[in-house]
């Protein structure tokens, strides 16, 4: 069974598609709502709720881990492997086929992303090493936004103040390197008129599907986890999977 995590709701991003390439996936998502957003967390503290999350799904089953958050992938050591109770081909994370998909692109990059994800270097440094180089730009209200549902101008609000900072001449494509932000797709879009978007979850779904694909054939079916009750999430679910039968349980 394959198991997936989130701060919350931005991993649904990443779920949707990798269900559309393997229908007949079991997954357990974990969205960790009780403690989202993680953007602004110190690593120490992504640390410890990254290994939770992980064990979580483990206790439930799963045992082909998929990180749907960027904000944990630098949280992700090899050294942790000893820590955590799994090995590294069942763990997948956003970082490393996200790079893989870019680093050929003729474009001038602009990652958007958590602050944790920016302030840990782990996009800048994965691009140096494949001789690319990229502009980060941080948008730290947007993820908390999205997770307690704020309306449209909350959003585009922190949206349009963080790429204010940006020279709109400097890049070619956005790549939403927070999995939340795909959910406030269309007002990047009114934010980057001309730019390409790049969404990750399609390099990332292309990657689970490429590994485990011929192993995680099972009867199709979706739950889900959440550390506290969120009527967006529960939104957001009936929004992607409208036919799917699923259930979500709140843990304590
Ligand atoms: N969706 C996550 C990410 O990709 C976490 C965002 C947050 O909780 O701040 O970084």
């Amino acid at each position: 069974m394959i198991g997936i995590f989130d701060s919350g709701s931005g991993g649904l991003t990443v779920l949707q598609e990798v269900r559309r390439r393997m229908p007949r996936a079991d997954i357990i998502y974990f969205g960790d709502t009780k403690h989202a957003p993680y953007g602004n967390k110190t690593r120490e503290e992504i640390t410890v709720r990254t290994i939770e999350a992980i064990g979580e799904l483990a206790r439930h089953g799963a045992d082909s881990i998929l990180s749907a958050c960027n904000s944990v992938s630098a949280s992700l050591a090899v050294s942790l492997f000893d820590a955590l109770p799994l090995s590294s081909d069942r763990l997948i994370e956003m970082v490393g086929p996200t790079v893989a998909a870019l680093k050929d692109s003729p474009d001038r990059l602009l990652i958007a992303a958590t602050a944790a994800t920016i302030d840990s270097g782990i996009y800048q440094n994965a691009f140096r090493m494949v001789g690319k180089d990229v502009a980060m730009v941080a948008i730290p209200e947007l993820a908390g936004a999205i997770e307690r549902g704020a309306d449209e101008s909350e959003q585009g609000r922190a949206i349009r103040d963080a790429l204010g900072s940006v020279n709109p001449d400097s890049f070619d494509t956005l790549v939403l390197s927070c999995t939340h932000y795909p959910l406030a797709l269309p007002l990047f879009m009114r934010h980057t008129a001309g730019k390409r978007i790049n969404n990750p979850a399609d390099a990332v779904a292309e990657r689970v599907a490429a590994a485990w694909g011929a192993r995680e054939v099972g009867d199709g079916t979706l739950s889900f986890l959440l550390t506290q009750d969120s009527a967006p999430f529960r939104a957001h679910v009936g929004r992607f999977f409208p036919e799917a039968a699923h259930s979500i349980e709140v843990i304590q």
